[in-house]
């Protein structure tokens, strides 16, 4: 019998892109486990062979429902991999509340699953658990940074990463977590920095530029983040927390006008918009344990190349992102921003 993954958050932009390399690279069956929020779409799981991929579509806060699907994970390399998240940092600006209850609740009701089953887990988390880094220092962030998260969205990523910490310590739970850094690719949410300009840029509106737009963030394609989940999965350490970042610092303004430039448009042709409160200004990630300890190396690491390949996928899959497109301005709009 082949392994069994029970991956939520499955629906949504990383998870999907998780569970097709897994089908991909493994010959894993994947329950994914979502409760189709707004971030999440059956048309992400469209085409993906139905004898290895089902999909229950519940909260993973609902203790009963949980059970139910991590009672069977008792074989060789099952496991839970949790990828099930409130994400976006505005959102949680202006209302906290499902960040606590999706980030530290459905972590918990996880973690006492796993628990109760003795089931392989593991965390998938963000970078952002760490703060911001001054724009023009060296350093970047290592597994021993401390914690230091700014907004709710990241303070609730980091109350489950130290939950999984404790239940490894207290309990024996089985897990690894890993930290990356910004993703970007195929099947994002139109909220997100990069597709909310190029999904603006095909509708011929304006890039937004958040302050001065000189905060960087260290940009990963979602397939290279996959793959180092993967590895984790099969060779990292019990308890231990890997980052994952493909060495892709770049401004956000330096985005923007690549972005310009891929779609044809004057490199001064954005608008700067009000800043984000609590911005953090530098996002960057040492991935060499991650390298060197378990051998993995990104195989996007062109961002550029990423970046076009990206373009060209909203550019052909305009019906996916359509329907998102106008509540996400709204939203902005409500915000001024
Ligand atoms: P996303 O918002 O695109 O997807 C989240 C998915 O989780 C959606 O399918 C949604 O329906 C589902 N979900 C939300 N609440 C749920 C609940 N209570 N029960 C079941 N399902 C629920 O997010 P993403 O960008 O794919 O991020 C996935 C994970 O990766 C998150 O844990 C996030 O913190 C982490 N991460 C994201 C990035 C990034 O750049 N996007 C970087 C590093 C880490
Ligand atoms: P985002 O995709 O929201 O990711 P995160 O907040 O997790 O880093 O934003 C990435 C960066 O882009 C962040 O510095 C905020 C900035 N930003 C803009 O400048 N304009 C925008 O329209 C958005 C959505 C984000």
């Amino acid at each position: 019998m082949s392994r069994h993954l029970l991956v939520t958050g499955g629906a949504g932009f990383i998870g999907s892109s998780f569970v097709r390399h897994v089908l991909a690279h493994t010959d894993a069956r994947v329950t994914v486990l979502d409760k189709l929020t707004y971030a999440g779409s059956t048309a992400n799981l469209h085409g993906l062979p139905t004898d290895r991929v089902r999909l229950v579509v519940g909260d993973i806060a609902d203790a009963a429902l949980v059970e139910e699907l991590v009672a069977p994970l008792t074989g060789e390399g099952d496991a839970i991999v949790h990828c099930a998240a409130e994400s976006h940092n505005d959102n949680s600006l202006h209302d906290p509340s499902p960040f606590l209850h999706t980030n530290l609740v459905g972590t918990f009701t996880l973690l006492e699953a796993a628990r109760r089953h003795g089931t392989r887990f593991h965390h998938i988390s963000t970078d952002e658990v760490y703060g911001e880094l001054d724009l023009d220092a060296p350093e970047r962030f290592t597994e021993t940074t401390p914690y230091n998260p700014s907004s709710p969205y990241s303070a609730t990523k980091a109350g489950s990463d130290l939950l999984v910490r404790a239940w490894v310590r207290s309990f024996g739970v089985r897990a690894t977590l890993s930290n990356c850094s910004n993703n970007y690719g195929p099947r994002q949410h139109v909220e997100k920095f990069i597709p909310r300009q190029i999904t603006s840029l095909i509708d011929g509106v304006r890039p937004r530029l958040y302050g001065t737009g000189e905060n960087v963030r260290d940009w990963i394609h979602a397939e290279d983040h996959s793959s180092a989940v993967l590895t984790i999965l099969e060779k990292g350490r019990i308890g231990q927390t890997y980052l994952i970042g493909a060495d892709g610092e770049r401004s956000n303004l330096e985005v923007v006008q690549l972005l310009l430039q891929l779609m044809g448009r004057e490199v001064d042709d954005f608008d700067h918009v009000p800043d984000r409160p609590g911005h953090d200004l530098r996002y960057a990630i040492d991935p060499t344990k991650l390298r060197e300890e378990l051998g993995w190396s990104p195989s996007c690491p062109d961002f550029a190349a990423g970046l076009a390949a990206t373009v060209d996928w909203y550019r052909r899959h305009e019906a996916w992102w359509r329907p998102q497109k106008a509540a996400a301005e709204a939203k902005y709009a409500r915000r001024g921003r």
